[in-house]
């Protein structure tokens, strides 16, 4: 599966462009949204994975504040409030599903989250234990944002 490395529709950087524009209307800066490759987090590290590969949109908090959230058709899901809407139990394996792509939400194949489970295929050179390790270690992290 060499070509899966070569996928690289993965982490976002949020560029903010400065115009010096000349007594045009204030200037917006809006944030445009830039597909950079995906980097290779530990795979042991829910911390890690979820601070290089969610929290540009999600925030480093999970609450849906990141950087790139302005630019976001659909906001960001607040993480923070997983349990809270799901009356009080935190839906691990809805969140595993939605890391994968499958989930049958409506929050699924929205072109705005990006699908992971074929890129952390593609950063553990398809070991499926890896990717499994991967998509645990997130779930788990992002268990310990709820809000109590
Ligand atoms: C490019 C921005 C972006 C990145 C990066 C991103 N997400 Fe999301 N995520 C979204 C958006 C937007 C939604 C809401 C989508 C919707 O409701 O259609 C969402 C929704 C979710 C949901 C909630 C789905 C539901 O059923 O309510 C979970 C869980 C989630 N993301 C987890 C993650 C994890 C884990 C990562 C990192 C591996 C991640 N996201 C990275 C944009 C992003």
């Amino acid at each position: 599966m060499r070509v899966m490395k070569f996928i690289s529709l993965a982490v976002i950087l949020v560029v903010i462009s400065t115009f010096a524009v000349a007594q045009a209307a204030p200037a917006q800066t809006a944030p445009t949204v830039k597909h950079v490759p995906i980097t290779n987090a530990p795979s042991n590290s829910g911390k890690e994975m979820f601070n290089s590969y969610c929290a540009v949109c999600h925030g480093k908090d999970g609450k849906g504040n990141g950087p790139a959230a302005s630019a976001m058709k659909t906001p960001p899901t607040d993480l923070t409030l997983l349990a809270k809407n799901n009356g009080g139990k935190y839906p691990s394996s809805h969140v595993a599903a939605v890391i994968k792509g499958q989930a049958t939400t409506p929050s699924h194949g929205s072109q705005d989250m990006p699908v992971w489970g074929p890129l952390f295929s593609s950063i553990s050179q398809g070991h499926e234990g890896q990717v499994q390790q991967r998509i645990t270690n997130l779930v788990t992290y992002i268990e310990g944002l709820q809000a109590k």
